[in-house]
């Protein structure tokens, strides 16, 4: 060590192979097994997209009814869960309830160290089946309202909405959350992915790996970005502001506009082509395209003005929103998607385990420094 150059935030750097998902920045490009995102968003579903992730290769129609079987049958959660759930602050937001009940699931695990490929593929159908439902399940609670249980004959994103209103989901939300659900499923190296690999990486298990995944998801230069842009859209409506003269404001105080900008991406995140028409298309549906234009407005600002484009983050706001979802459910939501990911990432890791420990370039104090005794300091 000694000539080695650090590169901040690891930009650039390549930290493992993975045959998982494929980012081309420049272009614009994001494909999960090879497959382009825009033709998974318009064809696919989330279920069909975690058989993907996890299996490599697309399903036929007999191995997704078996995959969409086993999801249905890991729908449920331990009641001492429910009580934990119950026993949290209600001002509690839910990504921190999300990453406390995500650990606590360990503890009813029936093989809880096991890190084998079946072992960590059962646990996949678990947690993925299981963060749907601790979100929908926090959120009712908190409301004073009962926990409404899974219903077998709808999909992972139906449920979702199911399990969150008490109310049999219309076809048209339900495909929106589904397509949402595919959008956020894997994203390469992200910060929360990485976070996940190093857990895993040590042998330790994929609750603490996914526990870890969720607490690097909620931070707002990541997944915390979504509620970020929707607080923003909600103090402009609210202080009956211009939204372009609002942003115009930030950047002059170098504030960071959150919802734009990639570390990846030097084009069009092709994730949020997909969220935009989504926002504008519920918007018009449901009558209101209040939170689109806004959106828009800063989008088309923020572009000409600093030339950054619109992340994954910034019209999932106004989307979920105009779905009825409150504001502090869209980094779980989030969550609720990327543990498809996550879980395909672990699988993969475990696959071909060494643990991930790299070097830092030592900046401090020159050695050998002296010991000066505490009396005489
Ligand atoms: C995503 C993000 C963390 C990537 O970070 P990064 O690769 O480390 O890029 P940096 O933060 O170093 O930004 C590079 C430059 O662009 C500016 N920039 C980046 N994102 C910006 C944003 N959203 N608003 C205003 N300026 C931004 C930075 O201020 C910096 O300018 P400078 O060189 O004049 O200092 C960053 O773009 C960001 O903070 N975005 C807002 C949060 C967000 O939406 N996160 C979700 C990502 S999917």
């Amino acid at each position: 060590m000694g000539t080695a150059v650090a590169t901040k935030g690891l930009e650039g750097i390549v930290a493992t192979n993975s045959s998982i998902c494929w980012i081309d920045g420049d272009a614009g490009v994001l494909a999960y097994r090879g497959i382009d995102i825009h033709e998974l968003a318009s064809k696919s579903t989330f279920e069909e997209t975690a058989y993907l992730l996890w299996n490599g290769t697309l399903s036929t129609l007999p191995e997704l009814d078996a995959f969409t079987r086993r999801l249905t049958e890991a729908r449920k959660l331990p009641p001492q869960i429910i009580d934990l759930l119950r026993s949290f602050p209600k001002e509690a937001t839910p990504m921190e309830v999300l990453r406390t009940a995500v650990s606590a699931l360990s503890f009813y695990d029936p093989n809880e160290k096991a890190v084998d490929h079946e072992s960590n593929i059962r646990k996949s159908f678990a947690l993925t089946a299981q963060i749907a439902m601790l979100v929908a399940a926090f959120d009712r609670l908190r409301k004073g309202k009962r926990v409404v249980d899974p219903d077998p004959s709808l999909s992972h994103a139906g449920n979702f909405l199911w399990m969150l209103t008490g109310e049999k989901p219309s076809d048209t939300a339900t495909r929106a959350l589904d397509v949402a659900l595919i959008l956020h499923a894997d994203h390469e190296l992200n910060a929360s992915t990485f976070a996940a690999r190093v857990i895993a990486a040590t042998l330790s298990d994929i609750h603490s790996a996914i526990t870890g995944a969720i607490g690097a998801l909620k931070g707002p230069l990541h997944g915390g970005a979504n509620e970020n842009v929707m607080r923003m859209l909600f103090a402009i409506e609210e202080q009956g502001e211009d939204p372009v003269e609002h942003v115009r404001q930030m950047l002059a105080e170098k504030k960071k506009v959150s919802g734009f900008g990639h570390r990846v991406y030097h084009t069009e995140d092709p994730r949020a082509t997909h969220l935009r028409k989504m926002s504008e298309d519920l918007g018009r549906a449901s009558g209101n395209t209040k939170w689109f234009d806004m959106s828009r407005k800063i989008e088309l600002f923020v572009n000409a003005e600093k030339k950054l484009n619109a992340n994954v983050d910034f019209y999932s706001a106004s989307t979920y929103t105009t779905l009825g979802i409150d504001l502090d459910l869209f980094t779980p939501i989030f969550a609720t998607s990327r543990i498809a990911g996550w879980a395909a990432h672990v699988i993969e890791q475990l696959d071909d385990n060494r643990l991930i420990r790299p070097r830092a370039e030592y900046v401090g104090p020159h050695y050998p420094v002296k010991y000066t005794p505490l009396a005489q300091r």
